[in-house]
């Protein structure tokens, strides 16, 4: 998620579950064959299984761009056709893509051949005039023609004209069932289902129809109700705890802060730790004024957090 699962946060989930997939912010073709690549692809070798997102309209840009990645060795590079955003539909890219599925084979090809990486691909269940479950597949099917295995689809539509990003989150419905219909129907693929799940039980019950559930505003709003997801879907006997938690993540934030890392990116993560909790807005208020002062207290981070009371 753009301006969400930076580096930190994904740093900060990892100390929340071990084993659930984390996925950058998307970068664009363009940006990481001239841009900073370490700026968008540094990440901490704790992160893995981590998932790198491409934005990319084009089989030539894309394949440069995954061999740009290539050395810093995530574990997948997912292609973005979901985004409906005016500055992404401007780019050629995103899930207008969706209209084009020979063009996102072409990707899926070129990037296969120039490199031997099999990308993912995130999508919608479909867009504006084509919500019918025939366009859905037909994407799928020639898609999967070109080597792709893994279909993350957010099960809602998108509208490219009419509804800003934010609105194309909430106002189509969601329609996972036309996701489970896709794994019926091509059971030999990974189906990944996503939109609106709210709690690791949740994502359970869906896994009981596709093959994996993922997640997004629930894990940076409620990041710390993830915390069963080990022990629920995987039956990992972890439980995490998070005075530890903090203990970690403010090794991590010292030595960020040392590499020259400003402060404000590295509390972002952590503002809604508490949230719903006693002592959430004492938490974030602290965090706050960490920001303004520059600096944490002595103590740092578990002498701010309001552990006692939220274990009680
Ligand atoms: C702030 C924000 C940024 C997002 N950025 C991306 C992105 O970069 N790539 C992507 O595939 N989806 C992005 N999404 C969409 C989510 O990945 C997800 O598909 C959508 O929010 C529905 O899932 P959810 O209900 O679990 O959040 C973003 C969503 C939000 C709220």
């Amino acid at each position: 998620m753009m301006e969400r699962t930076d580096r930190h946060f994904r740093f900060l989930l990892r100390l929340v579950t071990r084993r659930t997939r984390l996925y950058s912010e998307m970068v664009v073709d363009r940006t990481l064959i001239h841009g900073d690549p370490p700026r968008h692809l540094d990440f901490h070798p704790a992160e893995h299984p981590v998932a790198l997102q491409l934005g990319s309209g084009d089989p030539r840009l894309a394949a440069r761009a995954v061999a740009v990645a290539l050395p810093w060795g995530y574990d997948e590079v997912n292609l973005n056709v979901g985004c409906p955003s005016p500055r992404v539909q401007a780019g050629g890219f995103g899930v207008v893509l969706m209209r084009r599925p020979e063009r996102v084979a072409e990707i899926v090809r070129a990037v296969y051949e120039e490199t031997g990486v099999r990308m993912t691909v995130k999508h919608r269940v479909g867009l504006d005039e084509r919500g019918d479950y025939a366009f859905l597949a037909r994407f799928v099917e020639v898609v999967a023609a070109a080597g792709a295995q893994v279909f993350v689809v957010h099960a809602r539509k998108a509208w490219t004209e009419g509804l800003d990003p934010k609105a194309n989150r909430t106002v189509p419905p969601l329609e996972h069932p036309k996701v489970y219909r896709l794994k019926r129907d091509f059971p030999e693929l990974t189906i990944v289902t996503n939109g609106g799940i709210a709690s690791p039980e949740e994502a359970r019950a869906h896994l009981e129809q596709v093959d994996g559930v993922m997640v997004g505003r629930a894990m940076w709003n409620r990041p710390w109700s993830w915390a069963t997801a080990d022990r629920l879907l995987w039956g990992d006997a972890h439980a995490p705890d998070r005075r530890a938690l903090l203990e970690r993540y403010q090794a991590y934030l010292e030595d960020r802060l040392a590499e020259g890392t400003p402060l404000r990116p590295l509390l972002r993560p952590l503002f809604n730790l508490f949230k719903g909790e006693h002592g959430g807005r004492r938490w974030r208020q602290a965090l706050d004024a960490a920001l303004v002062a520059g600096r944490l207290p002595p103590g740092g981070l578990v002498a701010l957090a309001p552990l006692a009371e939220a274990d009680a």
